[in-house]
């Protein structure tokens, strides 16, 4: 079980007022020593967090979720930055056995044929390893950004996700596209090269393509699916 923050979310959002990131992140960490957890997909907005937190040393451990069917381009942004601040970023991966019965009752591409085959894919591939990774933590930091969706408008920088009983951080909430960018540039963060070649959301490799001008942040994810049903179930919002 994660372990229930008895203070209201209303009471640490108080606190962080007027806090830069590095120094909310540093308070969480101190506030909550040892249960603060970061999810890294190595998107921009992830190595904005990552390099935050790696080059202060904030003592807050930082995950990724190996789906297993990750860009080539994506693990060799997680390999640069393991190289360039000297980490091993932790890895949670798919239960074998879970997978290996979904794959060999359905094959290798089912998402294409169903969204019932394609959550289930997501939840043994996303879902189920990420429960591992929160599980007895107590803050969960994600880079989530208002600009992705509709639905992430209504988010607050500091929440609780009551499906996972866990508070969650969002610092990168309010940044905007051209923030992010100018930051990874300024401060020279390895990013996933598949940005320059018209990729802004990124997942795994079958279900995310290089998106339009003028299309939606989101429209390269799942783009066989109606919009509304694009999530993967590691962010469900009760709003
Ligand atoms: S998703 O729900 O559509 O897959 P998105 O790609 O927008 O999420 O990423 C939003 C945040 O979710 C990331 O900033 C990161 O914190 C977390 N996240 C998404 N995918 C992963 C992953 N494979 N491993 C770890 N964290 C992830
Ligand atoms: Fe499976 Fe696609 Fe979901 Fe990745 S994004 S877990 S490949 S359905």
């Amino acid at each position: 079980m994660n372990q229930i923050v008895s203070e209201p979310v209303e009471q640490i959002t108080h606190q962080i007022s007027g806090l830069n990131i590095s120094e909310t992140l540093s308070y969480l960490a101190n506030k909550f020593p040892g249960k603060v957890i970061f999810s890294t997909s190595f998107s921009v907005e992830d190595q904005v967090i990552a390099h935050q937190i790696l080059s202060n040393q904030i003592p807050i451990s930082i995950f990724t979720l190996d789906t297993g069917r990750l860009f080539a381009e994506t693990y060799s942004v997680w390999s640069s930055t393991n190289v360039k601040y000297g980490t091993k970023i932790k890895t949670y991966y798919p239960d074998r056995s879970l997978l290996e019965d979904y794959l060999d009752s359905k094959g290798p591409n089912a998402f294409y044929e169903s969204i019932e085959n394609r959550k289930q894919c997501c939840h043994i591939r996303k879902v189920e390893p990420l429960k591992r990774a929160l599980d007895g933590n107590a803050v969960w930091v994600t880079g989530l950004r208002a600009e992705h969706s509709p639905d992430r408008k209504n988010l607050q920088a500091i929440e609780w996700d009551e499906g996972n009983k866990i508070l969650k951080y969002n610092p990168l909430l309010w940044w905007s596209t051209t923030e992010v960018r100018n930051y990874i540039d300024a401060h020279d963060v390895p990013y996933n090269v598949l940005h320059d070649r018209g990729f802004v959301s990124i997942g795994c490799a079958p279900c995310t393509r290089a998106i339009k001008p003028g299309e939606d942040f989101r429209a390269g994810r799942w783009w066989w699916e109606d919009a509304e049903k694009k999530e993967c179930g590691l962010h469900v919002h009760q709003s």
